[in-house]
């Protein structure tokens, strides 16, 4: 294993060490022992589609260190984040003896990470959960942090992402870097806007960071990556020690997710969450040049170029008509008392959630990023 690299996510529900190398899925077990947990039985969690060396190297990390291992695969993707997954992945945890001592282990994306991580929230009320985040996108957002949720299916059939859900701290994460090597090119990019995200919000010279490694990057490049996951990390974990339940700065990770997601709801067989992220920035950087604020236009040139250089969409791949894109915004769940919420950046380390932007505003945003 490479040397570790730490980053502490020191919240008011608990503190969570988040630690980084390069063949760290092979130490989870010792990991675990060294943050006092040292239970007889752990269930890990995974998704069966998608077999990884991760899940045998975790495991066996496990019994090196006298835990012994109950491999649960769940079914992957957004239709896989299920409180019908909660009940499967719990009923087998009972079946295995797993008791309050016991923990779970979630290896695999953020969908892994939530279902997982919801388990260990409310399994006999509440059992440590270690996070073992295997996309990009989990080891920079997802595993970072406590949220946990999973997808709720409405009396009209139609899905309400998100909808049950709950806060709960990791015992502790790792993130090694050589798992993303079999990552698919798309679901990394994916991850690398969410690390725009963070750039923006916190960040700028990371903008200009990830610009001139985005050779080394899209390569899979393991120390690259290991510096790129130490950096969104610390942000990550900074704006969720100063505001763990999302009531003030933590908003400001929401940014472009007010465009994005109506973006992913309607064209959610074209655009990847992250693409969609990509092109909600876009959009929320030219609310903020149609609102006149000194230095917009930089921003909003700087953003793009760098969501170019990765390959990440900075335009919707089709046209959709605005009413329809505004429409669905108001779904959105940070839409409260009736207002449009939306998060902008309006200078490094100034990003302010504003109701009330004036809906032409909207609409000039929605047409820079190709609506008609
Ligand atoms: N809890 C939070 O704070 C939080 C934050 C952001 C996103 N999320 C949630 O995370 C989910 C998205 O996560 P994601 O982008 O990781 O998607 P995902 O979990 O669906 O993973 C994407 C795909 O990559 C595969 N995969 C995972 N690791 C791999 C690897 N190393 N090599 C090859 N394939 C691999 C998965 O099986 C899946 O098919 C969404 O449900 C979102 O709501 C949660």
């Amino acid at each position: 294993m490479t040397a570790l690299r730490t980053v502490v996510v020191e919240a008011a529900s608990g503190r969570c060490p988040i630690e980084i190398a390069r063949g760290i899925v092979r130490h989870v077990g010792n990991g675990m022992v060294a943050v006092g947990l040292r239970p007889v039985r752990a269930a890990v969690v995974h998704d069966s589609g998608v077999p990884l060396d991760a899940f045998a190297a975790v495991e066996d990390s496990l019994r090196a260190a006298s835990i012994d291992p109950v491999r649960v695969g769940i079914a992957g993707g957004e239709a896989g984040k299920s409180l019908e997954a909660v009940a499967a992945v719990s009923a087998r945890m009972l079946d295995a003896g797993i008791d309050r001592t016991g923990a779970v282990v979630a290896v695999g994306g953020g969908v892994v990470g939530d279902v997982a991580g919801f388990v260990a929230a409310t399994y006999m009320r509440g059992i440590a959960c270690v996070q073992v985040p295997t996309t990009l996108l989990a080891m920079v957002d997802a595993s970072v942090g406590g949220k946990t949720a999973v997808n709720l299916q409405r009396t009209d059939g139609s899905i309400a992402k998100n909808a049950i859900g709950a806060f709960a701290q990791p015992r502790m994460v790792a993130c090694d870097p050589e798992v993303l090597g079999t990552l698919p090119g798309r679901e990394l990019r994916s991850g690398l806007a969410e690390c725009v995200k963070h750039a923006v919000v916190a960040d700028r010279a990371m903008l200009a960071w990830i610009r001139d490694r985005a050779d080394r990057l899209l390569a899979h490049d393991p120390d690259t990556l290991a510096e790129l996951i130490e950096r969104n990390v610390r942000i990550k974990a900074e704006v969720v020690s100063r505001d763990e339940r999302e009531s003030g700065p933590r908003e400001a990770l929401n940014l472009g997710h007010t465009f994005g997601h109506a973006i992913e709801a309607m064209l959610h067989a074209q655009c990847t969450h992250g693409e969609a992220v990509a092109i909600g920035m876009v959009a929320a950087c030219t609310v903020v040049r149609e609102l006149g604020a000194e230095g917009a236009a930089t921003l909003e040139a700087e953003v793009r170029g760098t969501l170019e250089a990765v390959g990440l969409p900075v335009r919707m791949p089709a046209p959709r008509p605005v009413a329809a894109l505004r429409a669905a915004m108001d779904t959105d769940k940070k839409r409260r008392g009736g207002a449009l919420r939306l998060v902008l950046p309006f200078g490094p380390g100034d990003v302010r959630t504003l109701a009330g932007v004036p809906e032409p505003t909207v609409e000039r945003a929605w047409r820079a990023v190709g609506a008609v």
